[in-house]
Parts: C-alpha cells; sequence; structure tokens
C-alpha cells in the first residue's frame, strides 16, 4: 500500500498487512437496534449489559450509545422513532425531560415523573420506568425479604433515586416510610406525592431532626439513596452519628462502587444483612431488556451478570450509583 492507509495517512513506512481480514458477522440488515440516550454516557456500563444479555441469548440485537447534546432531545426522540429502533434507554440528564415527548406513559414512571425506558411500537413510544420495579426485585432477591407489606422503611435521601425507590416500596404495601434529607423540601415533596397517590404512609424530616434515632430504630429496612459513601469519598457515611443497628434490620445502599460502602460496612461488622445497589443496575436494564423483547431473561444470564459486573467500576469515570 505505499506507506499509506486508505485514508492516506503514512504508516512509517511499513506496508499494511491485510491478509487477516475478514467479513464481520456482528450487525446485519436484520439487526434490531437499542441504545441510551444521556450526557454524559462514557462512564455508561449498559451498553455492556445489554449486548452481554443480546450475545447470552443469541437475540440478534445491538445496544448503541447516543450522546445527546441540551437542547436536542426533542429532535433525538423523534429520530429514534424515524429510523425504527427497537427501544431505548434514558439517563441523566433526560430522565424528566423526556416525559413530554413520549406518547404512553405508566403510572409509575408519571408517578415518578421519570421515564428511564422506552419501547417503540408502530411508531408509539410506551414509557417506562423501571428503577422502580428493579429496586424492587433487588431488595427481596437479595436480601431474602420477600414480603414488604407492614414493614416499616427509612429512607435517606430524597434525589431522583429516592423518589423511584419511594414509589415501589408504597406499592409494596409498607405501612411506614420515614424520608430523610439534608434538604428537607425534597423529603416533603415525595412525602407529599406517596401520600397523595399512593397511600398515606409517608412522613419526612431533615438530616439534623432530633427524632432521627427515634424513627431509625422503629425501621425494619434502612436504604442510602444518597450518594454519601460513593467513589472516591468511600470514608463518608450518610448517618454521620454512631448508631446502633438492630438484628432484625436490612440495610441497602444503591451505591454499588465501592461494593461495600462504610455504611453496608458498619452494618455488615454489627451482624445484620446488608445489600449494595448492583442488582439495582443489573435488575433495571435486564427489566427493560424484557420489556423492549417481550421475553423473560432467564435467571441463568442475570447470575452471569451479577459475576461480571463487579470488575467493571474499575473504568475511568465510572459513577458507581445513578443506573445506566
Ligand atoms: P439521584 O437523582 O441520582 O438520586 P440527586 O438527585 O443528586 O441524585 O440526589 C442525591 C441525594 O444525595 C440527595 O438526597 C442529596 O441531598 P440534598 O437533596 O440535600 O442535595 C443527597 N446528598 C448528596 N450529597 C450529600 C451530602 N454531602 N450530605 C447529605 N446528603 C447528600
Amino acid at each position: 500500500m505505499d506507506g499509506k492507509t486508505a485514508d492516506g495517512k503514512m504508516t512509517g513506512g511499513k506496508t499494511m498487512d491485510y491478509t487477516g481480514m475478514e467479513i464481520v458477522n456482528l450487525i446485519t440488515g436484520k439487526t434490531k437496534l437499542l441504545g441510551v440516550i444521556g450526557n454524559p454516557l462514557s462512564h455508561s456500563i449498559s451498553p455492556q449489559l445489554h449486548n452481554t444479555v443480546s450475545r447470552g441469548l443469541g437475540i440478534d440485537a445491538v445496544y448503541v450509545p447516543f450522546l445527546v447534546e441540551k437542547g436536542d432531545l426533542g429532535a433525538a426522540v423523534r429520530g429514534l422513532k424515524a429510523i425504527n429502533i427497537v427501544g431505548f434507554n434514558i439517563t441523566i440528564p433526560y430522565k424528566n425531560e423526556v416525559v413530554r415527548y413520549i406518547d404512553e406513559v405508566s403510572r409509575e414512571a408519571a408517578l415518578v415523573g421519570a421515564v428511564n425506558t422506552v419501547k417503540n411500537v408502530n411508531g408509539k413510544l410506551y414509557g417506562y420506568n423501571t428503577d422502580i420495579p428493579g429496586f424492587i426485585r433487588s431488595f427481596k432477591e437479595e436480601s431474602g425479604m420477600d414480603d414488604l407489606r407492614g414493614k416499616r422503611v427509612a429512607l435517606l435521601g430524597a434525589g431522583g433515586a429516592a423518589r423511584a425507590i419511594a414509589v415501589g416500596l408504597a406499592f409494596e404495601g409498607i405501612s411506614r416510610l420515614y424520608i430523610i434529607n439534608r434538604t428537607r423540601g425534597k423529603a416533603a415533596d415525595i412525602a407529599e406525592l406517596i401520600n397523595g397517590n399512593i397511600s398515606p404512609v409517608a412522613e419526612y424530616h431533615g438530616t439534623s431532626d432530633t427524632k432521627i434515632e427515634e424513627v431509625l430504630t422503629k425501621s425494619d429496612i434502612i436504604i442510602n439513596a444518597t450518594s454519601v459513601g460513593m467513589y472516591p469519598d468511600v470514608n463518608k457515611t450518610p448517618l454521620d452519628f454512631p448508631f446502633s443497628f438492630l438484628p432484625r434490620q436490612v440495610l441497602y445502599d444503591v451505591i454499588y462502587n465501592p461494593g461495600k460502602t462504610r455504611f453496608l460496612e458498619e452494618g455488615e461488622k454489627q451482624g445484620i444483612k446488608v445489600v449494595n445497589g448492583l442488582g439495582m443496575l443489573i435488575y433495571q436494564g435486564i427489566m427493560a431488556y424484557e420489556i423492549w423483547m417481550g421475553i423473560k431473561v432467564p435467571d441463568e444470564i442475570t447470575r452471569r451478570l451479577f459475576e461480571f459486573f463487579p470488575g467493571l467500576p474499575c473504568r475511568e469515570g465510572f459513577y458507581g450509583r445513578n443506573f445506566h
């Protein structure tokens, strides 16, 4: 090739050897398209997650990241519909804004005000929030507590993750939800959403309220849905006072990097059941895939993802929380 590659660049005088070139059959004219829209996306593990599932199941589909600039969301969604995408995820910062471009939004997603999964059926877009059932499935399967009816839950945090978790727990029939957040007003908003639309089980507190220890003691489940303790701030804890957990209590942390936050380490030291957020990440993805393909992903595939994915958080720019 005369020291030049196809695009005309010099190759340092070496002749390129193309004898190993092969036909790539990975994507064909029949391959189904899936993807995720968000910004940034470089941290996202969703392409690996979904492409691993497709490969595992032998389904001819490819999942691609679509970086969308602010102001282009509507055009991006219309474009995806126009090219007949099968379905897509939405992540930061568009989970709320995308709702206005969806034709039909599920009741849970409408309550949370956030859609993370869209299915395109003959040009009509259906919106779902799989963070909600993703959390519930992860919690039940990994904590061993599979009936949440009558449980009292302390929820630390009042951001997007907390909102999805609160809605999921309320639909499961918990008897009390104590929402505790640094910014009290945000906890109040979620309490109002739950009490006004699902069941009157929620109360809210600021993190420095004197009643915090009392409500934690009453709780069967304590969930960290804040970002406190996430990599690289691994020495921080969402409860900044010494607290003795009770043997019946289960701790859940939405963070999965580190795999065990100080909050979970403390619970484990005190001998109680602890669960990290890797399951929520994996199940929200599995449930999106099930919606797109209309299938049940076999448990064996899910089990393999739990084996593979703890290795990925070492990647540069990986968040360790927030799903996609
Ligand atoms: P997401 O949508 O992923 O849940 P978010 O909306 O940024 O993310 O929410 C982050 C949560 O972590 C919030 O509850 C936030 O508390 P505020 O509502 O007061 O901001 C909480 N959080 C983040 N950093 C915190 C800190 N240093 N101390 C206490 N809470 C913190």
